[in-house]
């Protein structure tokens, strides 16, 4: 298919499978896959990290804002699609685990850490051709992109395939535990002052509750061939 120089941006509730259906999508059309939730999880890591963040997730406010201005967050293309580093140290890893998890959401919405984020996606932007996921891309971040998706599902299917992703990397997670984290998590970020989690009114909706990958993919292709080649 011969697709355009064009932003996806691809939004939705936690664990809908954005970033593997983003990721698919990406190397299916040849674009970039960019992962914005792993900015928001570096930025987590590092104030753990860093010992700004306390056991019941209080944040040393100013402390934070002025460390970010020496941060460094950059993604790095490997072989099997791009991958966050810190400085030279890749933090795929430690940025997926339950305890960051746990911690992202406040972190995700003060307002410094947002600006910070955006000023890495907006660049990466720039060059078009790429895929991005989150939960602002098609409201704050790319307003203009040429199609926008907003993926939900079923709560329960989300925590289980949660679930099985954590219990694959080897995290012993109960699911109860991963349900009440992901509700938590939607929570916060729907009702977060800025940027909040909420479908741009030209995004169209997936609801993958029951589809397969295959399925979403025929899904989407299909919408690209019709809205966007055909234009
Ligand atoms: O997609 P994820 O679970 O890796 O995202 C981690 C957190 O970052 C999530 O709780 C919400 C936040 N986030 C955000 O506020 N805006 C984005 N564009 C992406 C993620």
């Amino acid at each position: 298919m011969n697709v355009p120089d064009i932003i996806i941006a691809i939004d939705g509730y936690s664990s809908t499978g954005k970033s593997s259906f983003a990721k698919l999508l990406a190397s299916r059309l040849g674009f970039l896959y960019l992962d914005s939730g792993a900015l928001y999880r570096g930025v987590t890591l590092f104030a753990v990290e860093s010992g700004l963040i306390d056991a019941d997730g209080r944040i040393a406010l100013p402390a934070l804002k002025d460390a970010l201005s020496s941060l460094d967050l950059h993604f790095v293309s490997e072989a099997d699609g791009s991958k966050l580093y810190m400085g030279g140290r890749c933090i795929e890893k430690e940025i997926r685990s339950l305890a960051i998890s746990d911690k992202v959401s406040p972190v995700s919405a003060l307002p410094f850490v947002r600006e910070y984020v955006d000023g890495i996606l907006r660049e990466a932007g720039r060059r078009r051709r790429i895929v991005m996921d989150g939960r602002d891309i098609g409201t704050t971040v790319f307003p203009d992109a040429e199609l926008k998706i907003f993926m939900t599902a079923d709560p329960m299917v989300r925590a289980e395939r949660r679930a099985a992703e954590l219990r694959a990397k080897g995290d012993e997670v109960e699911i109860g535990e991963v349900l009440r984290n992901l509700q938590e998590r939607d929570r916060i970020d729907s009702s977060r002052e800025v940027s909040p989690l909420t479908q741009a009114p030209d995004a169209i909706v997936l609801d993958n509750s029951n589809m397969t990958f295959e399925d979403q993919m025929d899904w989407i292709l299909d919408i690209l061939q019709k809205r966007i080649c055909s234009k």
